[in-house]
């Protein structure tokens, strides 16, 4: 019986597991640049933690399982429930701000499309115990610093910057109840995503006013906030929330990126816990699912039982971007390098095949990488063996090593040869 993948994961043979690499090791140097440290968790958690605060959404898309003991589990769709609980259960020894970055591989049982699979990798970024605009602004900066440190411009990608502070209580100055905003955000999420009448009948369940549906639907394509003030009345909580968004731009301008920054008042999140400013980072043609999301959410470590205390942060998965790196011919196939070595050792003579052997475990012992050919055949096709595997250097083993015990070093960048004595050889 042949048995295949799973639908919606991958198999990462060693070409696409150097594009993995080249994607994580970016967001790693991208991590430390703005100085976050990194943390994991379990790959499996309880299923009560995701029902808690993430939403019906990511619950629907769970990969639950019960374990022998009757316990309820679910592989992780995120990590931000796994960050909450870890930092509340340090709380007291973690000095603040704490700034962690994470790359947990995720499971969501989603129905597989471009850019969305069942497993993938998700790069985090979260500030805990700040609540100033700045660390929003250093979450927005830290995730457009990577794009565009691959070479990404603002003609590529843009951050859409909102608030659900500023929605709530826009929301509320139409005429709607505090309860029923946590059953509208994950409609409004989808604005973007089916259909214009889908949209409008999924809100017309919720919401009977047509004419509050029909402002809520202009005030989703504003991308002026001075435009807000014509459609609804800003209330207190409305002022003070366009005013920390307007305090943010003028960081992110400050930080250099504005030109890849905008409102956009489309933004809402799917995520059930955010409370404040939220973002995702799309392609600007705007043909892809989002890059990336995130927002400020500060009251899911007080739902996990701990303090109150602000939290902002964002996740990119590893999906769209590679294809979005790949449309815009900064990911070519095959040009990631699966395997470098320091050196090769060719074998010109085969009564010195035992001579390469020892030789290469004296480099490795010395820490440098270094292979030598199991079977030796002619010296041009063992040459051709260390240049598929990117070698820097070969050495040679033939009639000079036998007369004087000289090796021939050859330059697999230059083509240039020098012959050595055996000792010569800086290790
Ligand atoms: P999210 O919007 O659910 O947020 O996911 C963030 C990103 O993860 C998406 O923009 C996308 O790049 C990637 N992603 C999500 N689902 C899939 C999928 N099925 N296949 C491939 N990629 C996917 C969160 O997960 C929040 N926990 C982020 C966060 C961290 N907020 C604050 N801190």
């Amino acid at each position: 019986m042949k048995i295949s993948s799973v639908k919606g994961t991958r198999d990462f043979y060693p070409p696409q597991m150097a594009v993995r690499n080249f994607i994580a090791d970016g967001w790693k140097a991208a991590s430390r640049r703005c100085g976050f440290e990194e943390f994991d968790g379990p790959i499996f958690e309880y299923l009560q933690m995701y029902q808690i605060k993430s939403g019906d959404e990511i619950v629907e898309q769970l990969f639950h399982l019960t374990d022998r003991g009757g316990r309820d589990l679910a592989i992780r769709p995120e990590i931000t429930p796994t960050l909450a609980r870890m930092v509340n259960e340090q709380i007291n020894a973690l000095p603040r701000p704490i700034k962690w970055f994470s790359i947990p591989r995720l499971c969501r049982a989603e129905r597989p499309q471009k850019g969305r699979l069942r497993e993938f990798f998700q790069w985090n970024i979260d500030i805990i115990g700040e609540e100033s605009t700045l660390a929003d602004a250093e979450v927005i900066f830290c995730s457009i610093d990577y794009l565009r440190s691959t070479g990404l411009t603002p003609k590529d990608v843009v951050a859409k910057i909102s608030s659900r502070k500023l929605l709530a209580a826009l929301l509320k100055n139409l005429g709607l109840a505090e309860d029923k905003l946590s059953v509208l955000y994950p409609i409004l999420d989808k604005k973007a995503k089916i259909p214009a009448e889908a949209f409008t009948e999924m809100l017309g369940k919720e919401i009977s006013d047509s004419n509050v549906i029909h402002t809520i639907m202009k005030l989703m394509d504003l991308h002026n906030a001075d435009d807000i003030a014509g459609l609804v009345n800003l209330n207190e909580d409305a002022k003070t929330a366009l005013a920390q968004l307007q305090d943010l731009f003028k960081t992110l301008n400050a930080m250099g990126i504005g030109e890849y920054c905008r409102f956009d008042m489309s933004i809402v999140r799917g995520l059930a816990y955010y409370t404040g400013m939220v973002f995702e980072v799309h392609d600007a043609v705007g043909d892809l699912r989002a890059v990336c999301g995130g927002g400020r959410y500060d009251n899911l470590l007080k739902d996990f039982g701990g303090p109150a205390m602000t939290a902002v942060g964002m996740g990119m998965g590893d999906c769209v971007l590679e294809i979005l790196l790949r449309e815009r011919g900064i990911l070519k196939n095959d040009t990631l390098a699966t395997k470098t070595l320091d050196y090769f050792i060719a074998v010109a003579d085969p009564t010195l095949a035992d001579k390469a052997v020892e030789l290469a475990a004296k480099i490795r012992q010395a820490g440098f990488s270094c292979e030598f050919p199991y079977k030796t055949g002619a010296l041009g096709k063992q040459l051709k063996q260390a240049s598929g595997y990117n070698a820097r250097k070969t050495i040679i083993l033939g009639q000079e090593y036998i007369q004087d015990r000289q090796i021939i070093i050859k330059d697999m960048t230059t083509g240039q040869q020098q012959v050595i004595a055996e000792q010569s050889l800086s290790l």
